[in-house]
């Protein structure tokens, strides 16, 4: 966990948009807006309209750390680490920030691929964002819902992630640096398609491809693009898991649910497909 005074040159106040200042455990703006510090490490930077959406639960973001750190979505954290370390970013100066960060395993993996930056993990889940403080020695968390202004500074940050998280294309484009560049992944063809066919699970938008160049056009092009499709053969505890963690678990029927794992064979063929695709501003 790094300490949040070496954050204050690029986050903003949420509700002016001032500089902040540490005083005692709360951030303080000119204006007299207190941004509060919780004892485990993060910041809640929730502007006026902030914290209207829905928000991973602490079980789902449990189910997430298991399923991320027992590996089988491992090509997709090594897409990542390539791409995070191949981007041209030498003269671009900031930190990283990782957009609807989750359990913070992604913005670790950045910040070991980028040695000299810190890493802020956001995320409208104040258990995320608590996760996120932990995840490395150069990392900070903070509840920031990211469909309300960014509480950063204009042209500030190096590299923006987002992973399977809500894109606020303006807001990336406004804090980027020039020559800045944002990393999305998002879900391919067929990814976790066994299982959403089997546990009715919310499936991937068919006008998805559509939506995200939409929705990531204020940023600037595409740089590049790349498919990385596997294979995973999970037990019955990680399916479970990967059930658990996505956004179909609060409405799947319980009783149901455990119907249809207990007829699960021991280990279930699943397919990992994703999106990763690296752009980069002009602005
Ligand atoms: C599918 S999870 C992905 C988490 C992580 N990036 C990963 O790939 O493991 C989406 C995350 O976005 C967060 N999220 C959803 N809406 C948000 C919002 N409006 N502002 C900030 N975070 C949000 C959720 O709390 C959740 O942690």
């Amino acid at each position: 966990m790094a300490s949040l005074d070496e954050f204050l040159e690029w986050i903003r106040c949420p509700v002016c948009g001032g500089n902040l200042a540490r005083v005692d455990s709360s951030l303080l703006c000119e204006q007299g807006h207190t941004a509060n510090v919780a004892k485990q490490g993060y910041v809640t930077l929730l502007g006026p309209k902030g914290g209207t959406h829905t928000a991973d639960s602490k079980e789902m973001l449990a189910a997430r750390y298991r399923v991320l750190a027992a590996g089988p979505f491992e090509p997709l954290g090594i897409a990542l680490s390539k791409a995070i370390s191949s981007v041209p970013i030498e003269k671009v100066q900031g930190p990283v920030v990782d957009i609807g960060t989750g359990t913070g395993q992604h913005l670790e993996r950045a910040l070991e691929d980028l040695p000299e930056r810190l890493g802020l993990g956001f995320d409208n889940s104040k258990f995320a964002a608590r996760m996120a403080a932990r995840c490395h020695p150069r990392a900070a968390g903070a509840v920031v819902d990211v469909w309300e202004q960014l509480p950063l500074v204009d042209g500030s940050v190096a590299v923006v992630t987002d992973v399977f998280a809500p894109r606020n294309g303006e807001e990336i484009a406004r804090v980027l640096g020039p020559g800045g560049v944002a990393i999305t992944v998002t879900p391919g063809p067929g990814h976790l398609g066994e299982l959403i066919e089997r546990f009715g699970m919310i499936s991937v938008d068919s006008e998805k491809e559509r939506r995200l160049e939409e929705a990531m056009a204020p940023v600037g092009p595409a740089l590049r693009s790349d498919r990385v499709e596997w294979k995973m053969d999970l037990f019955r505890s990680e399916v479970a898991d990967v059930v658990a963690m996505g956004p179909s678990s609060g409405r799947l029927d319980r009783e149901d649910l455990e119907e249809r794992m207990a007829a699960l064979p021991e280990r279930t063929p699943v397919t990992g497909s994703v999106d990763l695709t690296v752009w980069i501003s002009t602005e």
